[in-house]
């Protein structure tokens, strides 16, 4: 049936109800004749207007206003009639224009050049999900042969019109996902509204639900969600004859559930989610056998679960009751027929036992009853379910044994039954669910040993079993965990080595073994976890040195090593652990110098106490005494013997460009007699300068460190000249890829270029095969981080001083973003690279990780910068 007798026929439907006595015969007959007299009414009125003739140009003039993609999209519209052949345009046997249809077009422009009320004859308008922005024009409401009027997916702004209420042929009212704003207009309702389906969701309506939505007549779908509509649900919504889908979730909705909704008998769907309802759930809910999905989670309904609801278990496949303040039993009887789908109980207040039928519920999605205080011994309470795919138990009271039955649910994807008291072994063939991605069996009572089974999960990214009596090795079948993200052993009675085969699971972010019995050494294999975030190895009884190999883990945010029993010294590469942000050696036997590096200058005290020996600059240990000093001193003379004189000879043969402006009093005459490298840049010679730099620096001595960046250390360096001048050394390990020496000089060429009062002053660069770094200008009152995070700088630093901060800030953004020939984007700005002088007027400094965006080009890129600092949209790895 097309649309267009759909309301016509209903009409017809009407009237001859009230003649029951004649035949059908007759009943044909008349359905002609009506029929013929209606179509030729249509005739008539639209005919007066004379309109087929002005339809076109009202059709070709709205698409000139259109984009051009668009245009091309609607080529056909040529010519002077609509009915020859038009994408998107329908029409009768009369060459009337009945119906346009244009979803999914990605049309982009409005509706306001669109002289739309020309269309009278139209009875069907469908431009859904386009790109159309702008109102929705009053004018429809002149369209009166209009029955199904589909605006819906688009960018329409502005209020509703109420002239809506003016098409009593309309029967399809669809608006939903835009961004509407205003009331809902009450002309939309009323005895005379004809609307068999109004979707107004997904807008910004706000007000309540207008009172003459209590008398549709003939409404069965009224979606009215995610929005911002307040008071109460009217006690009559529609007609209770005929209504089948209410959909008022997501709003703020206050009051009760009205009683009333069990007089709904055909009720199939009855969202109410996501409101601030209250009061208990009303009994009469019982009555409505047709109801299939009911959702009422996320509001604050108190009381228990009606006795009278489990007469819903007839049909019910959605029962979604979590996050709200409900006491007493699980519904007893809720899967009485095996309908039900999904359950979530979660987040209440239910106790006693689960319900024994949950065991035959064959067709189970999702279940959900995490966050109750719900008892009993679940051993046996579990079936087989074939469509399982997600199953949270956490949280509860339940003890017993863990399934067998959960490894033969072939969807399960989750298996989450933590804090409770389950007992006895992790069954072993859970490991035949491959499919498995989440396993929580954390804060339990379980023994025995980890399956070596688990090994064969290859879809799995969490893995928690912490907190349970474990015993045994931790098994190196894991290492074939390539999915791994998370693995959680720790509060266990786990013994042996850490297998070296975890130093596979690539995709490792969070690894915490603590508290349990390991011995042995930190396998260097684990500095191979690049993605590793958190390391946590606390309190076991792991013995030798800390791996030089730790300064991989650039990611590492949290080590936690304490209560071992390591040896040895902290090694140097820990400065390349930029991104820690807490770290614990304490209780080991630790000993030598501790890396002057800030996390180490801002962890506490606790964190490095009770060592066999450090020493260092911190504040709680002693100094290293000098022999100590000497040894090292020694060690990096060698080590400057040979490496000094092959740097040089390489730094002439191969590249190093360097150069510095100094101010003009202290100018040094050009040495002009000197074969000038072809590296010196102005009258310096970069050999020389190089060669001070190193010096000054000590060939990058650990006491000349002064901060660290995103990818490099900086020193402080005084110049033979009397000028301070920051050293930026860039981290290089072998197995980096090499940088692309060429595009880098081209971008430091350019940035040293950049002269902006907040942008800290680059002088020049060395490239070389053994050192690449950068000379910045000196700026000496600390960066925004350390200000922040001293009290008394942090008092000084008032609000008056703060948004002038914020205003350089923005004003070297903006200049690097928009005054350069080239934008260059940061990347990775943090309150470590803002640095401040000692007028608090800030310097943004650190480019090491900009990159010059080319017009035009697309520049998705890895990730850059600083962990902990990326902005909160960014995900690094969808999950
Ligand atoms: C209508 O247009 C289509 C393609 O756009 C073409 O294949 C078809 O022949 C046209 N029909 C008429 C009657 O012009
Ligand atoms: C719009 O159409 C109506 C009737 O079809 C006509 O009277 C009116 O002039 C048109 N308006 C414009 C701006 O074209
Ligand atoms: C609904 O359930 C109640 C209590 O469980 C029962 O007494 C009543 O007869 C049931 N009503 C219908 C209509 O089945
Ligand atoms: C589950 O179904 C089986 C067979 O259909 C039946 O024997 C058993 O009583 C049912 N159990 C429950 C708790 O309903
Ligand atoms: C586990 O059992 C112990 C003693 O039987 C009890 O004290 C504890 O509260 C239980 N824990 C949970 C989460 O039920
Ligand atoms: C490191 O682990 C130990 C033992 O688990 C714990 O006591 C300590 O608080 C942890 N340190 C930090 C900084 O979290
Ligand atoms: C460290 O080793 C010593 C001796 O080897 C031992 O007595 C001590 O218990 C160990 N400490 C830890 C925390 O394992």
């Amino acid at each position: 049936m097309n649309l267009f007798s759909y309301g016509i026929l209903n009409d017809l439907l009407a009237k001859m109800k009230s003649f029951p006595l004649l035949s059908s015969f007759k009943t044909i007959l008349i359905f002609h004749n009506l029929m013929l007299m209606l179509l030729l009414a249509g005739t008539i009125t639209t005919g007066s207007g004379n309109c087929n003739s002005m339809v076109a140009p009202a059709l070709l003039n709205w698409k000139t206003t259109l984009n051009d993609k668009s245009r091309k999209l609607l080529q056909s519209w040529v010519g002077p009639d609509p009915c020859n052949n038009w994408t998107g345009i329908a029409c009768n046997n009369k060459s009337f224009v009945i119906s346009i249809n244009l979803d999914r077009f990605r049309l982009r422009g409005t509706l306001d050049h669109f002289n739309i009320s020309s269309l009278t004859s139209l009875q069907s308008l469908n431009l859904s999900n386009n790109q159309l922005t702008g109102p929705i024009p009053f004018r429809l409401g002149e369209l009166c042969s209009l029955e199904s009027l589909d605006l819906s997916s688009n960018r329409f702004n502005g209020r509703i019109p109420p002239s809506l209420g003016n098409l009593t042929r309309l029967h399809y009212l669809s608006l939903h996902d835009n961004a509407l704003f205003g009331l809902v207009p009450t002309e939309l309702g009323g005895p005379n509204s004809g609307l068999v389906d109004l979707r107004l969701s997904a807008n910004h309506l706000t007000g309540p639900i207008p009172s003459s939505f209590e008398n549709f007549t003939r409404i069965e779908r009224l979606h009215l969600h995610t929005n911002y509509l307040t008071g109460s649900i009217l006690s009559k919504l529609g007609n209770p004859e005929t209504l089948i889908d209410l959909s008022l979730y997501y709003n703020r909705l206050t009051g009760l559930i009205p009683s009333s909704l069990g007089n709904y008998s055909k009720l199939v769907t009855l969202y109410l989610h996501q409101n601030q309802l209250s009061g208990s759930i009303p009994p009469a809910l019982g009555k409505i056998k047709t109801l299939v999905d009911l959702a009422l989670s996320v509001n604050n309904l108190t009381g228990s679960f009606p006795e009278e609801l489990n007469n819903l278990t007839g049909k019910l496949e959605t029962l979604w009751l979590a996050s709200n303040k409900l006491t007493g039993r699980l519904p007893a009887r809720i899967c009485d027929r095996g309908s039900l789908r999904i359950f979530s109980a979660n987040n209440n207040s239910f106790s006693g036992m689960l319900p024994s039928t949950i065991r035959n519920c064959s067709r189970l999605l999702r279940l959900r009853i995490d966050g109750n205080q719900i008892t009993g011994n679940v051993s046996d309470a579990f079936g087989v379910y074939d469509d399982l795919e997600y199953v949270d138990l956490s949280y509860n009271k339940l003890y017993g044994k863990v399934s067998n039955n959960w490894a033969r649910c072939r969807s399960l994807m989750a298996l989450k039954m933590s804090n409770n008291n389950f007992s006895g072994v992790i069954p072993d063939n859970l490991g035949d669910s491959d499919q498995l991605q989440e396993i929580d069996l954390a804060s339990n009572l379980l023994t025995g040993e980890i399956p070596i089974s688990l090994g064969r999960l290859n879809s799995l990214i969490y893995l928690f079993l912490h907190d349970n009596r474990l015993r045994g090795s931790i098994p190196r079948e894991f290492g074939k965990l390539l999915n791994l993200g998370t693995l959680n052993l720790a509060k266990n009675a786990l013994t042996g080595a850490i297998p070296s085969e975890i130093g596979d699971c690539s995709r490792l972010r969070i690894l915490n073994f603590s508290g349990n019995y390991l011995r042995d050494v930190i396998p260097i294999k684990l500095m191979r976890l690049a993605e590793l975030q958190v390391l946590d190895l606390a309190d076991n009884s792991i013995i030798g040195g800390l791996p030089l190999e730790f300064g991989k883990l650039k990611r590492l945010e949290t080590l936690n090593i304490s209560h071992n029993n390591l040896t040895g010294s902290i090694p140097s590469t820990f400065i390349d652990l930029s991104s820690l942000i807490t770290i614990d050696i304490s209780y080991n036997e630790l000993e030598g110098r501790v890396p002057n590096i800030h996390i180490f200058q801002l962890a506490p005290f606790e964190a490095i106490e009770n060592n066999k020996g450090l020493c260092g600059d911190i504040i709680g240990i002693s100094e290293c005494r000098l022999n100590k000093k000497h040894n090292s001193k020694n060690t990096m003379a060698l080590r400057i013997l040979i490496i000094v004189p092959t740097m040089c000879f390489l730094f002439v043969m191969i590249t190093g460009i360097l150069f510095i402006r100094l101010s003009k009093e202290k100018k040094i005459e050009p040495q002009e007699s000197v074969n000038i490298s072809p590296f010196a840049i102005w009258s310096y010679d970069g050999k020389m300068v190089y060669e001070s730099i190193i010096e000054a620096v000590e060939n990058f001595n650990s006491n000349h460190i002064i901060g660290f960046g995103g990818c490099g250390t900086v020193y402080g360096a005084e110049l033979p000249t009397g000028e301070v001048v920051a050293v930026k050394k860039f981290n290089m390990l072998e197995d980096d890829e090499l940088l692309n020496v060429k595009s880098f000089e081209n971008e430091i060429r350019a940035l040293t270029e950049i002269r902006h009062l907040n942008i800290v002053k680059l002088y020049g660069f060395c490239s070389h095969p053994r050192h690449m770094f950068l000379v910045y200008e000196f700026i000496n009152g600390g960066t925004l981080r350390t200000i922040l995070n001293d009290v008394e700088k942090a008092i000084e630093f008032n609000w008056f001083k703060r948004v002038h901060a914020i205003k350089g800030v923005a004003d070297a953004l903006s200049y690097m973003h928009h005054d350069c020939l080239q934008p260059i984007i940061h990347r990775d700005l943090s309150s470590s690279n803002i640095l401040f002088d000692l007028e608090y007027i800030p310097h943004l400094s650190d480019f090491g990780t900009a990159k010059f965006l080319k017009a035009g080009s697309s520049n998705w890129t890895s990730f850059a910068g600083t962990y902990g600092y990326c902005a909160p949209g960014m995900k690094l790895k969808p999950m």
